[in-house]
């Protein structure tokens, strides 16, 4: 559903962003993005998203409707949550739809209220919600979870699982957790270096949903660490 080739985006004269990125994605597939800070993997993102356009090379998409998620939840302080999820569709538009978001996050008991009301797990469930109001083909998520402490944390992986089972929505998730992408996703791009170059690609191939103390995933983790250069091997490389 969408192919990239050879996109490269730098600034400041060939300065970071990343480069001679190419890859493609099927529908449905949960891709992750894994790499050091700096990298490039926002960027990434924003350009698959659209916002934008200042790159080199080709993309092509089948269908294009994308969502977003942040890191933040980006929410509307002065809107409700059921507001917030519905900010940008047309009134009375997709009411169903919002209805069946907020059961879907676990927050129609908590339609009416504020965000100052909220918990962080709550407020990127508002988020999770607002992303697919536009039901998107491809949901791109920028470290969404980042900011939330371990059990919220996990919680919200199976809550995007779940959405996945429902949806078969087709999803880029950038992050820091090598432990989060060997629990959501089916491929994982290693991006080195400034500019970023993908450096490698693992393939998961265990169902989901997946066992968090997996061995076959604690070896792919270690696969990973090595790739990132940040697996010691020995005890002298710690000297
Ligand atoms: N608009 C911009 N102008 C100039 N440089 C930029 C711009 N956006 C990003 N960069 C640079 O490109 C590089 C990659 O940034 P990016 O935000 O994509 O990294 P990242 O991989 O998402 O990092 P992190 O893991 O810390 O979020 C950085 O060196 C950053 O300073
Ligand atoms: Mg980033």
């Amino acid at each position: 559903m969408l192919t990239v080739q050879n996109i490269t985006r730098t600034f400041n004269a060939g300065k970071a962003g990343f480069r001679n990125v190419t890859f493609s994605i099927e529908e449905g597939e949960i891709i992750g993005i894994l790499g050091t800070s700096g990298c490039g993997k926002s960027t990434l993102l924003r350009v698959l998203s659209g916002l934008d356009d200042q790159y080199e090379g080709q993309i092509s998409f089948s269908e294009r409707t994308v969502g977003m998620m942040f890191q933040e939840p980006r929410l509307m302080p002065w809107l409700t949550v059921h507001e917030n999820i519905c900010f940008g569709v047309q009134k009375g538009q997709k009411k169903d739809l919002a209805k069946d978001l907020l059961q879907l996050v676990g927050l129609d008991e908590f339609a009416g209220h504020y965000p100052k009301d909220l918990s962080g797990g709550m407020a990127q469930r508002t988020a999770i919600a607002r992303s697919l109001i536009t039901e998107p083909d491809v949901l791109l998520l920028d470290e969404p979870f980042s900011a939330l402490d371990a059990f919220t944390k996990m919680q919200l992986q199976d809550l995007l699982l779940s959405i996945w089972q429902k949806r078969q929505t087709t999803m880029i998730l950038v992050t820091h957790d090598i432990d989060e992408a060997l629990y959501l996703c089916d491929r994982i791009f290693i991006l080195r270096g400034q500019p970023g170059e993908l450096y490698a690609e693992i393939n998961i191939e265990q169902a989901k949903p997946r066992s968090r103390g997996d061995v076959a995933l604690a070896e792919k983790k270690a696969e990973i660490l090595n790739l990132l250069d940040l697996n010691h091997k020995s005890k002298e490389d710690l000297l």
